[in-house]
């Protein structure tokens, strides 16, 4: 159980939202985002019956997972819309220091732009996912949308499906507080989040590279109808993707990737 009153005692957030169920807790901040509120609000569901991933991809999760939205000022860190690479980097990296503080002797990394995995004997497992959206309702605040694989475990999962993601349970042998996961992960947020106020991307970069788990991998990358594959060289200041295709160096900004090895 959720131990709301902890997380409002956190300070951080503003406002708390929790649903027993919901379509998705990004559409329901979506929903807010117009209204006059006192920010950040966050919005929690102990299960998504419509969960949404990047593009047109569906997140499933079995309950004992951790599934909320962030509805913040983009002002607040002067972050412009335009800059959400850097954005999806930064919460990525909140994101994977909050675990590699959860469980410290695993290898944790950020697959660009902001999908956080764990690096494991059997290659690398997906662990959360992030979805950064504009609500239409209001210009100038954001959602932060995370899913986090916490108690639901992929022990039962086919195996295919194994082979990619994990959740903290399966790794660490044990169950987790799902209140201790999350008031660590809007911590890490908050910290990152505050520091991009005061010292901008820049200061971030370093740590988007240092986590970047595509590095020297060859990738595969389709945005818009176009697939680009390149071998992965690096994330620049500004947060694109850097990759090295057979014809030239390319910087990518926007996309998914769709396959990396
Ligand atoms: C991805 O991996 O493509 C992103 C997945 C983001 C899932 C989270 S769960 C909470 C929030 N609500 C949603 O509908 N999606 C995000």
């Amino acid at each position: 159980m959720l131990n709301l009153a902890r997380l409002e005692s956190s300070g951080i957030v503003a406002q708390i939202e929790f649903h027993a169920e919901i379509g998705s807790t990004n559409d329901r901040a979506s929903q807010l985002a117009g209204a006059e509120l006192q920010l950040p609000l966050l919005v929690i569901a102990d299960r998504q019956t419509a969960g949404r991933g990047r593009g047109a991809n569906r997140w499933w999760s079995a309950p004992g997972a951790l599934t909320f939205s962030l509805l913040v000022e983009s002002a607040a860190a002067s972050v412009q819309p335009t800059q959400w690479p850097q954005l999806s980097l930064t919460a990525g990296l909140a994101v994977c220091e909050a675990l590699q503080a959860l469980l410290p002797q695993q290898l944790w990394g950020v697959k660009w732009p902001n999908d956080v995995y764990l690096g494991g004997p059997t290659g690398l497992q997906k662990v959360c996912g992030i979805l950064i959206e504009s609500p239409s309702a209001r210009r100038g605040r954001l959602i932060i949308g995370i899913g986090i694989n916490v108690n639901n475990s992929f022990a039962a999962a086919p195996e295919e499906l194994r082979e990619r993601a994990t959740a903290l349970c399966d790794v660490a042998g044990r169950s987790f507080d799902r209140t201790d996961v999350l008031l660590q992960v809007i911590h890490s947020l908050h910290r990152r989040w505050g520091m991009l106020g005061i010292l901008g991307f820049g200061a971030l970069a370093d740590d988007w590279r240092r986590y970047c788990i595509l590095q020297g991998q060859t990738v595969t990358l389709e945005q818009g109808g176009e697939r680009v594959v390149g071998l992965c060289q690096s994330i620049d200041d500004d947060g694109a993707l850097v990759l090295q295709t057979p014809t030239e160096r390319r910087r990518c900004i926007a996309g998914t990737i769709v396959q990396f090895e």
